[in-house]
């Protein structure tokens, strides 16, 4: 695919630049946490809906759309970007500043952020370590409840994602298993686990990663990307698929921010614009 040739060529540029700054751990590595203020006051102001996502629809803390139950209950609740707890707790300098630093360009909101519920005793298969795509993806994840070892989290091999993929990489290519197994064995492995109001923020994209299913957790995840991978992005696309977007926007001033063009369908193409995703847009990858 050429274009991920251009895309590795764009990323070389920009990382020479960026490689500079210091206690660039998110670029080094792909993988960061730390215990924030934020975080902790987002899990306080979100415990009605941890503690009763049934309700969520009709809370006035934001505004809620339930995409995915099971039978066990709530899986996932798209937010809508337009809610004014977002802008105050999880859009701030802590979380951009950091993602500033490890894209070193324009960068944006993927979809509506989403609340992701896994309970004990659920039947869930853990996941491959795989890549997103192996292109600039970030993903941050917020522990709205204690994540310990035997909850559900995320594990990633720190330091795997300084590679480049030329091509959509798959988790069952035997020669890419054999890869992470390698890397899996020689490098360390870090997991999301932590206190309640944790962040956790790291390069899916090219950093191999995984979620390992276990106990109940509760978080706030958005991913972030540079270009309109794995957006589902197409010229006309609707709000009707809530996992995605559910906007009407119109009220809310706070999503003039560049951040918010992809969601609001506001994205100009470029020459770097991946058009070619159009043919991939029904594949789900996590
Ligand atoms: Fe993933």
């Amino acid at each position: 695919m050429p274009i991920y040739f251009f895309i590795n060529i764009r990323r070389y540029i920009t990382e020479k630049k960026i490689k500079q700054i210091s206690n660039n751990e998110l670029l080094k590595n792909g993988f960061i946490k730390f215990n924030s203020d934020n975080g902790t006051k987002l899990a306080e102001y979100l415990k009605d809906v941890v503690e009763n996502p049934e309700n969520a629809e009709n809370s006035n803390l934001g505004k809620f759309k339930i995409f995915n139950r099971s039978s066990l209950g709530v899986k996932s609740i798209a937010v809508d970007s337009s809610s004014e707890f977002l802008h105050k707790y999880v859009f701030t300098e802590e979380i951009l500043k950091k993602l500033e630093n490890f894209y070193g360009k324009s960068f944006y909101l993927r979809n509506n952020p989403t609340l992701e519920f896994d309970y004990d005793n659920e039947k869930n298969d853990s996941q491959y370590f795989h890549l997103d795509w192996g292109l600039k993806q970030t993903s941050v994840m917020i522990n709205l409840n204690d994540v310990l070892k035997n909850s559900t989290h995320m594990e990633y091999i720190k330091g795997s994602n300084r590679q480049y993929k030329f091509r959509p990489p798959s988790r069952f290519n035997k020669r890419e298993i054999q890869k992470i197994e390698y890397k899996h064995k020689n490098l360390e492995t870090v997991k999301t686990t932590g206190d309640i109001g944790q962040i956790s923020i790291f390069d899916a994209g090219c950093g191999y990663h995984r979620q390992v299913a276990g106990g109940r957790r509760v978080m706030l995840h958005l991913n972030f990307t540079e270009n309109l991978v794995f957006t589902y992005w197409k010229k006309n696309w609707q709000p009707s698929d809530t996992a995605y977007w559910f906007s009407d926007n119109s009220e809310n001033l706070k999503l003039k921010d560049k951040l918010f063009d992809l969601v609001k369908r506001r994205f100009n193409s470029s020459f770097f614009t991946p058009h070619i995703y159009k043919k991939l847009m029904t594949r789900k990858v996590h």
